[in-house]
């Protein structure tokens, strides 16, 4: 890996039609030619199952992304110059010789002799593998071999350690460590990179980055949608799988680890490593003690009616998936001992919100005996999104002659700072697949090591037939997940508005 951008690439995007490539992957590539980040001789290969000419593609694209460009003046200029090297093949693993065909047929597209190649695998779990046989395929039969291939892999990473393990060592039998990069989209967002910029390009965090300050953290995913068309795919994974095996503790690693050696891939993977080892694992009659389970009813969410889970379409009648989750987790080491991280993530939730909240411990002793109000812990909110930034809250004396004591924010606004200019993530981790970056790509090590924490819980609920709990759409979740916290002392601390219904 160079860290280098290619004069010549192209991009094959396996599962070309779906959702991610037409909601997220064609449109970061698209605002990434505007911005003249691109190679110069770019192309981009769309697959699909189906036989389809690349101008059907583009037409049924236009068509489906009209108000998409509307919105989004950059991906629609971008699209306008990137539409010419735009393809569509058919690849389907299932007919005989396709591998061979599909290899002929992207050659004949190509137009470079040898370009750096980068295969994007959407497609679902359950056609990974014929994937993962129809690229390797097409790279042994490569005569260049100088010319770099590699593969870039969606998540789910199986749907335990087990399944997990075993499409690594598909991957493994098919590609060198270095060409595999496993893609988990939080990492590319802004926020979550700017939280080791935070830490280490800051002196005065540190010292109070710990058990001795910091009395829990808490990482908190909401979101109003609920499964859309992925039935198919959510019911079978519920949101523990879904988000927090991945995203959440992606997130509670960049908060946790200790400082890297250095920002390269190795040194972070390490750190992010020892932090997943170090998550006690939970003993099956623990799980209820420690987690909430709960499933969304119909509600109203933003002045509209919304389905429960239940009634939703391709959802089995008798469903077990959870759409909230919670958990109150431990890092033993040195550093965190003691502190309880908690962490929640959930759908047709009532607002779009993902955020850190560091809450300190309170002052050992107070010197203003005639204080009116009360001096609250220090509270650090690191916010995600949308509107992201940084709070810290203090104790500060309101002007006038009475001892008073309000806790007001000091502030960092990114839009405010910076205008409202973000990058997408997968603008940002595309690039760095092109560049052969995998600093903000996950370690097999990483995934094995959350599916070691996430398994537990999974069959302490299965094993102990957890209740599992209902929230009305629209709402901020189970009243059990608040009691979580309130019986060891602590409470949710959104930024805005109650926790509990
Ligand atoms: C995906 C999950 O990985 O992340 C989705 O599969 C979830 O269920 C999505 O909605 C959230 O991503 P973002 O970037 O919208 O917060």
């Amino acid at each position: 890996m160079n860290g280098k951008p290619f004069c010549a690439a192209s991009i094959v995007i396996f599962g070309g039609t779906g959702d991610l490539a037409g909601r997220k992957l064609i449109p970061a590539l698209c605002r990434l030619n505007d911005a003249g980040l691109l190679p110069h001789d770019f192309h981009v290969f769309v697959t699909g199952r189906t036989d389809m000419t690349t101008a059907a593609f583009l037409d049924s694209f236009v068509n489906r992304e009209a108000d998409h460009f509307k919105k989004d003046t950059r991906f629609a200029s971008g699209f306008e110059r990137l539409r010419p090297r735009i393809r569509y093949l058919r690849a389907n693993p299932g007919l005989k010789n396709e591998a061979q065909d599909f290899r002929r047929r992207l050659m004949t597209e190509e137009p470079m002799a040898a370009p750096a190649r980068l295969f994007y695998l959407a497609v679902p779990p359950a056609s990974m593998d014929s994937f993962i046989d129809l690229v390797k395929a097409f790279s042994d039969a490569r005569i260049d071999h100088n010319c770099p291939e590699r593969i870039l892999v969606e998540k789910p990473f199986g749907s335990d350690l087990a399944t997990a393990r075993e499409l690594n060592a598909r991957l493994l039998g098919a590609f060198s460590e270095e060409q595999i990069l496993r893609i988990d989209h939080y990492l590319g967002k802004e926020a979550v990179q700017n939280i080791l910029y935070m830490r280490f390009a800051n002196l005065f965090f540190e010292p109070v980055w710990n058990h001795r300050f910091i009395s829990n953290v808490q990482i908190s995913f909401s979101e109003e949608i609920g499964i859309g068309g992925r039935a198919g795919y959510f019911d079978q994974a519920g949101i523990l799988r879904d988000v927090v095996q991945n995203h959440l503790l992606q997130v509670l690693c960049m908060v946790a680890m200790e400082p890297p050696l250095s920002h390269r891939p190795g040194d972070l993977h390490l750190e992010k490593n020892k932090v997943l080892k170090a998550l006690r694992k939970y003993k099956p009659e623990e799980v209820a003690q420690e987690t909430v389970r709960a499933q969304y009813l119909h509600g109203m969410l933003k002045g509209e009616l919304a389905k429960g889970y239940l009634e939703e379409e391709g959802v089995r009648a008798s469903s077990k998936t959870e759409t909230y989750a919670a958990c109150r987790v431990f890092i033993d080491n040195w550093r965190w001992g003691g502190v309880p991280f908690y962490l929640r993530a959930g759908k047709r939730l009532d607002r779009n919100i993902t955020e850190i909240v560091v809450n300190f411990k309170p002052v050992p002793h107070s010197i203003f005996p005639t204080l009116t109000g009360k001096i609250e812990s220090n509270r650090l909110y690191i916010r995600i999104q949308p509107n992201e930034g940084i709070n810290l809250l203090l104790n500060t004396k309101p002007p006038g002659m009475s001892m008073q004591v309000s806790n007001v924010g000091l502030k960092f606004s990114y839009d405010t700072e910076f205008g409202d200019y973000r990058p997408d993530a997968y603008e940002r981790l595309l690039l760095d697949s092109l560049q052969g970056d995998s600093a903000l790509f996950l370690s097999n090590s990483e995934i094995e090591e959350s599916w070691k924490f996430i398994d537990p819980i999974i069959e302490g609920w299965q094993q102990f037939a957890q209740p599992m709990f209902t929230y009305p759409a629209g709402t901020h979740g189970p009243r059990e997940a608040c009691e979580l916290l309130e019986r060891h002392g602590h409470r949710w601390r959104p930024s805005e508005g109650q926790c509990c219904p």
